[in-house]
């Protein structure tokens, strides 16, 4: 009798014997070398090919049609019109009816409009006079839920409203630096000698009073010694976006989650998640700009902490999916541990001295849902909705294939070049993240404005 069987699926009848006998030896630590060492060589090999981006970046131009429905609120023809008018703007480049123009020419050309057009059209965006720059943090312990992409756009939003941006890679991974084409040779240009420079100030003014009392001075190593000499033009660097810098990270730069705690061993009275911040306040930064924004690790690690510190908006993106949702409720568990455990620890050490407690304070934050698809999970985030409340952006952040479909040389869709798309596609690709950031605005502005009506206040009971 013959049987005609279906095979079996394939992890079933395995052989243990066999399967041993495919395993290599096991693995010791000095493998990892030679596997990073394979890589290396295959890296160079790929770049020699071409694959390798060739850190050249450059921003693409903007048409006419992109300026005016996205850039600068005027009609087409009204455009030509000015430009005719005024041949000493930026006229663009192209036969026919559509010009090009670089990013640079259309913030000209938005200044040209903002001094002479309607008053009634928003051609600049708004910034309170006096005001420091916002500090927006991008944050979830959960990888892959969206941070990088929802940061670089938003920064490249803000660039393209009119905003100067200054974006800070936290991640050591550096998938920040890769968008913006950062040069990192080292941990020398990421932010890591500006939290050794913070512990080094720390340790100095320590050894003033230790002096004065005639006990052990702490020392400083070279490192240490070196970062007092570093200031933010050694690490803020330009990048293939006119209004937008970059404190980029790499791999050393993990190395601060070692050693931060062991500085703050050294010396228990440093704010060890006060660096990043002191820097942004110390060295004028939050006058150069106008946005800051902090794309963190997935880690609630020291450098996530600093950041947090430092953020004025906090936005906390997860996927509309039941173990997003579940992890970034523990998110906000180990945040609410991690900060408060630093007050209560600051505040008994400043009641004993006599002096007013600290506390941490957010003008806003918001968890954001991404890479929504609306078929598939709107009752999961009607859910989620309903349990976060106004903790919740409105905007549900479409999944869009643009964002991964761009291609090698540009990322997301502010860099992709509409006529790569079918029409249709790119408007509502580009939508989504339109509508991310008209949110973030209003968070923006609104803060701006409150911090202004309470200036306003002060001065008045003064
Ligand atoms: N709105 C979106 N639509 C489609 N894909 C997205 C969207 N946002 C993010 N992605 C993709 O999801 C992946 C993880 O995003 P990323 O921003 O790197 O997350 P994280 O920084 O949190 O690790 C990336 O491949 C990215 O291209
Ligand atoms: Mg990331």
């Amino acid at each position: 009798m013959s049987k005609s069987q279906t095979p079996l699926p394939p992890y079933l009848n395995l052989d243990p014997q066999v399967a041993a006998s495919k395993l290599p030896d096991p693995i010791d630590t000095a493998r990892f070398a030679k596997a990073a060492s394979f890589c290396a060589k295959g890296r160079e090999d790929l770049a020699q090919r071409g694959y390798a981006p060739d850190g050249q970046k450059r921003l693409r131009k903007f048409s006419t049609w992109e300026v005016t429905k996205y850039l600068i609120p005027v009609a087409p023809a009204h455009l030509r019109r000015v430009l005719k008018a005024n041949p000493d703007l930026p006229q663009g480049e192209g036969e026919g009816g559509s010009k090009w123009f670089t990013l640079e020419e259309v913030l000209t050309l938005r200044t040209h409009f903002a001094s002479e057009g309607v008053s009634t059209k928003e051609y600049l965006p708004y910034r309170p006079k006096g005001q420091p720059a916002k500090v927006a943090a991008v944050a979830n312990f959960k990888g892959g839920v969206g941070k990088t992409s929802t940061a670089a756009h938003l920064a490249m939003s803000a660039a393209l409203d009119g905003y100067k941006v200054l974006v800070i890679d936290l991640d050591s991974q550096g998938s920040m630096t890769s968008i913006l084409g950062g040069d990192v040779p080292d941990e020398w240009s990421t932010v890591f000698p500006l939290i050794a420079k913070d512990y080094a100030k720390a340790v100095v003014a320590e050894n003033e009073v230790r002096k004065a009392a005639g006990t052990a001075q702490i020392q400083l190593d070279e490192t240490l010694t070196e970062a007092l000499e570093v200031s933010s033009r050694n690490v803020i660097q330009n990048t293939h976006w006119p209004n937008i810098d970059l404190i980029g990270a790499q791999l050393n730069l993990y190395w601060a989650e070692f050693q931060i705690p062991v500085w703050r061993m050294g010396l228990r009275s440093w704010a060890l998640w006060d660096g990043l911040q002191n820097f942004l306040h110390d060295e004028g930064i939050l006058d150069d700009y106008d946005v800051v924004i902090l794309d963190t690790p997935p880690a609630l690690g020291y450098l996530t902490i600093n950041a947090l510190a430092a953020a004025d908006i906090l936005l906390v993106p997860l996927g509309a999916s039941f173990l997003e949702f579940d992890s970034t409720g523990r998110f906000f568990d180990m945040l609410y541990t991690t900060f408060a455990s630093i007050e209560e620890g600051e505040n008994a050490a400043l009641r004993k001295a006599g002096l007013p407690e600290m506390k941490f304070e957010w003008d806003v934050v918001r968890a954001i849902v991404t890479r929504f698809d609306a078929s598939q999970q709107t009752d999961m985030a009607n859910v989620i909705q309903a349990y976060f409340g106004d903790f919740m952006n409105a905007y549900r952040q479409d999944y869009t294939a643009l964002v991964g479909q761009a291609g090698e040389q540009v990322n997301g869709i502010y860099e992709a070049d509409y006529r790569d798309f079918n029409r249709e596609t790119y408007v509502r690709g580009r939508e989504a993240f339109d509508r991310t950031y008209a949110e973030f605005k209003e968070l923006l502005i609104g803060s701006w404005w409150r911090d202004e009506q309470m200036m306003g206040d002060e001065n008045g009971k003064a």
